[in-house]
């Protein structure tokens, strides 16, 4: 045989992987093969594969007699709207896309790879864990790229796209990586399955239930966004990286949408109920100041009381954090703190500028919220508050009270930009909580705590004492609000601010 078709052989039996068989298998459940998948993500065209010519150096259990060469993933380069990114692709038709220590070394490569040349890394996941035949060989495997995660954290965006099985100490990935998006009824995610998590706590559930989706989208918040199928969660993936830079020496893309960017919005001038106690929806508002309307939004099923996600504002990407009225009445709580500090960290990490809409009444409470740590986990967002050096411009749409004023991008946290409406109300807590304590005396004579309030509220339930003191640069007219902001983060493209030097901070984890 000669040296061309000999070559030609080898790739073919390669693409094939496990076999016609298994491929129709996969199929069959509603899934792509490995390969298929990158074709849909990449540019067409665009990839370059590596290593597609290993194979394991297992000789037990059998396994020295069969060899399929790439071993279970395929890795390499391509592009996506013309930008470098690094991918690997399990495959579940080769030993059940279970990881060997060469399967390791292969993704351990491309994030090396993706590190040095400063492009994102994406994991399509799909596996039966380690490779069972292999035993501490391919733990070590699993570590290794483990620390390739932790060091290319915050220098290079991580995406982790979960599309099958993933199951044990291999959740530990995509846990690391930025973002964790998942395909509906056919992936999962745990780190014991359902037969261990029966005999240890006698509960019965399903894989669905345990880690499917909708477990992980609305009731762990491990994932950020899932999508009905492989082709969706792979076009939508495409969407999602135009919003980020390749690395963290550079920006992310202007895209020019066709928005003007002095487009005046008139119905936000009657965005905001009289009554303080009555909710809007703080998405609305979102749809109508970014650009064409265009918001990708994550995590929205998990702690919608406060909402975070990529937009663009007059072509810049932006991360948007806003408290939603509709949900806990924006109350900050555990999960929402948590959810928006990693957020902001994520965007302060690749020099993404955050915009902030707020109306807070507060941190939320109860006694499971503080027996459970909203003193550690809401001090979280105000470390990622503080911390973030990237331009930070915020907008007070109403209620912004007590610590949680402070918290989301106040002037005191070096909030670039700060902006009220003039529904806005700044103060340590509504009237009605704070006439009742300052005026206890008085609370047996209704006209008494009535005049209390009235007075409270002509003094607190307005944006101008903040803005007296400076802790505003403006109140704005609602309908001029996309108009400001982008204004200000015009201006603020040049923005320097450098932390003081230190090994690393100590975020309340
Ligand atoms: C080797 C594996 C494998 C594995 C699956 N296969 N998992 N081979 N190591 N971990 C092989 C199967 O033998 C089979 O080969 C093919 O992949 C497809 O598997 P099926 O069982 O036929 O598929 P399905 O019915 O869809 O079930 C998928 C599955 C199941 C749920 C993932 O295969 C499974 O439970 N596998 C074991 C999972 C596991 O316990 N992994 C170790 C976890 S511990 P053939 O030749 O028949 O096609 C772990 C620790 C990591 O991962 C720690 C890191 C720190």
């Amino acid at each position: 045989m000669d040296a061309v078709t000999l070559l030609e052989q080898k790739r073919g039996e390669a693409r094939l992987g496990g076999g016609q068989a298994r491929i129709d298998r996969q199929h069959a459940n509603g899934k792509l093969t490995a390969r298929e998948r990158i074709e849909v993500l990449l540019d067409p065209g665009s990839f370059e594969e590596y290593d597609m010519f290993v194979t394991h150096r297992c000789v037990d259990f059998g396994m020295d007699k069969d060899h399929i060469p790439s071993d279970g993933v395929v890795t390499g380069h391509g592009t996506i709207d013309g930008r470098t990114v690094f991918v690997f692709s399990q495959d579940f038709t080769v030993f059940g896309g279970s990881l060997s220590e060469t399967h390791a070394a292969k993704i351990c490569k491309v994030m090396e790879q993706a590190r040095k040349v400063g492009a994102p890394l994406i994991g399509l996941n799909d596996s039966g864990g380690a490779r069972i035949q292999e035993g501490v060989a391919s733990l070590g495997g699993y570590a290794d790229v483990f620390q390739q995660n932790v060091l290319s954290s915050g220098v290079i965006p991580q995406i982790s796209m979960i599309m099958g099985p993933c199951a044990g100490g291999a959740v530990y990935s995509p846990s690391i990586t930025d973002f964790t998006f998942m395909v509906e009824d056919s992936s999962y995610m745990f780190v014991t399955g359902p037969d261990v998590v029966k005999t240890v706590t006698h509960e019965t559930v399903t894989a669905e239930e345990l880690g499917g989706a909708s477990a992980h989208t609305a009731k762990s918040g491990v994932a950020h966004r899932s999508f009905e199928n492989d082709i969706v969660a792979l076009k939508q993936l495409r969407r999602f990286m135009s919003y980020l830079p390749s690395s963290n020496r550079e920006k992310a893309p202007e895209v020019d949408q066709g928005d003007p960017s002095d487009r005046d919005i008139a119905a936000l001038d009657r965005m905001v109920p009289l009554d303080p106690s009555v909710p809007y929806d703080m998405k609305a508002i979102i749809s109508k100041i970014v650009d064409a309307g265009d918001f990708f939004e994550l995590a929205p099923k998990y702690a919608a009381n406060i909402i975070t996600g990529f937009a663009r504002m007059g072509g810049q990407s932006v991360g948007i954090v806003a408290n939603q009225p509709l949900v806990l009445a924006g109350c900050l709580d555990i999960s929402a703190s948590i959810k928006a500090a990693r957020f902001i960290r994520f965007c302060d990490a690749f020099s993404i500028p955050v915009v902030t809409l707020v109306d807070v009444p507060g941190f939320l409470p109860g006694v499971s919220q503080e027996h459970n740590g909203i003193i550690t986990h809401g001090g979280k967002l105000l470390y990622a508050y503080a911390e973030a050096t990237v331009p930070k411009v915020t907008v007070i749409t109403r209620k912004a009270y007590g610590g949680a004023y402070d918290v989301m991008a106040s002037k005191h946290l070096r909030g670039d930009a700060n902006y009220a409406w003039p529904t806005a109300e700044i103060a340590v807590m509504g009237a009605k909580g704070a006439v009742e304590i300052i005026f206890r005396k008085d609370l047996g004579d209704p006209d008494k705590i009535a005049a209390h309030t009235k007075a409270y509220e002509d003094k607190f339930a307005n944006p101008f004492v903040a803005a007296q003191r400076g802790y505003l640069d403006d109140v704005i007219m609602p309908h001029g609000t996309r108009r400001r902001v982008i204004k200000a983060l015009d201006m603020l493209k040049s923005k320097k601010l450098e932390n003081p030097w230190r090994k690393h901070g100590n975020i309340p984890l």
